[in-house]
């Protein structure tokens, strides 16, 4: 009998060898330790041994059941430990792997120019102000000193609306009139970003609705000389502080004097190249100082304060930085031209 228990113990040990997983385990504690497994039955067999054997056979039988219950636990132990790792390793990441690019978004170049623009202006202490786009012949026109006969009034320039007297604004100009008569007779340093329409023929270099940005200083001794010092700065700040400035005399209803102001062409640096047309020089923005009428129509005594105002197109000017040769691509939304930027 201590023989059978020693090949029991023997045999059991083996067949757990082999067991893999939960349910196989369960079987083999069923067949093995169960009620009705040999060594239960030779255990519960012990009263009918003779008194000789029974001690012996007991306590060997009791040493195999331990030893069988002893292994079952540390092969449920393993495997429980078996399968944490396998879950562990089927959902690792593997750290190795290069990771997938997301595709990231950019600024659209108009955003990016304004901002520099912006930026530039601030640092020379002006106040970036919104003014609206939606505006009236009084403010666009009138208030600016631009006649009734003017052509800029003309049907052909100007977008009217069903609504009398309202119009989309041809220019930033009527946002000199706001600020004006928001600030007077404080002194005012502003620059006013923002769209404009124009009922025209679309070309390579105009669009029906492009970017303006107007500036205007009014103070008590605001003179050309400041006009042009401060122009000519700017310049320097955003194309570079080797480039050099020209003013040309042009006229402008709102301003008295009027100039345009050229940057040497910072393509070819004043050499001569396709861009500025072999001229060496780059039309920038249009200025002058503010007419005495718009200055007391904005509520300021001309008599006493006097200001500069400058109106740009930051579309060209971001088209000369780019050498960007279509003015409809802005307003295209081709992720091909922006994908450049
Ligand atoms: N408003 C003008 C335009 O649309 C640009 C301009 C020129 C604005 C001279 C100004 C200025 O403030 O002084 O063409």
């Amino acid at each position: 009998m201590l023989d059978q228990l020693n090949s029991i113990e023997k045999e059991s040990l083996a067949a757990l060898e082999s067991v893999r997983e939960a349910v196989a385990l369960e079987q083999w504690r069923v067949t093995h330790l169960g009620r009705s497994a040999p060594l239960s039955n030779i255990l519960g067999d012990l009263g009918k041994l003779s008194k000789a054997e029974r001690p012996a056979i007991g306590k060997r039988g009791n040493e195999v059941k331990r030893a069988l219950e002893e292994a079952l636990a540390a092969k449920a132990e393993a495997l429980r430990r078996a399968e944490m790792e396998n879950a562990i390793t089927a959902g690792a990441v593997d750290v190795t792997l290069p990771g997938r690019s997301l595709p990231t978004g950019r600024l659209h170049p108009m955003t990016q120019t304004l901002r520099q623009l912006y930026a530039v202006w601030a640092a020379m202490g002006f106040q970036v102000y919104r003014s609206r786009e939606v505006e009236s012949d009084e403010y666009n026109f009138e208030l600016l000193n631009i006649p009734k006969h003017h052509p800029a009034r003309d049907m052909q320039d100007t977008f009217y609306t069903t609504t009398p007297d309202v119009i989309l604004r041809t220019h930033t100009s009527p946002g000199q009139i706001r600020v004006m008569r928001e600030f007077a007779p404080e002194p005012v340093r502003v620059v006013l970003p923002g769209m404009c329409y124009r009922y025209e023929q679309i070309t390579p270099r105009a669009d029906i609705q492009f970017w303006q940005m107007e500036g205007l200083a009014v103070g008590k001794h605001v003179t050309m000389a400041n006009l042009k010092a401060t122009l000519s700065d700017f310049a320097r700040r955003m194309f570079g502080q080797q480039v050099r400035t020209r003013f040309r005399s042009d006229h402008f209803p709102f301003t008295e004097p009027s100039a345009e102001m050229d940057v040497e062409c910072f393509l070819c640096g004043g050499a001569g190249c396709r861009v500025c047309k072999h001229s060496g020089w780059l039309e920038i923005l249009g200025c002058g100082m503010v007419h005495p009428t718009v200055l007391k129509n904005g509520g300021y005594d001309p008599s006493v304060h006097s200001g500069f105002a400058f109106g740009m197109g930051p579309q060209r000017i971001t088209m000369l930085m780019h050498k960007i040769e279509d003015i409809r691509y802005f307003l295209a939304n081709d992720l091909r031209f922006l994908e450049q930027f």
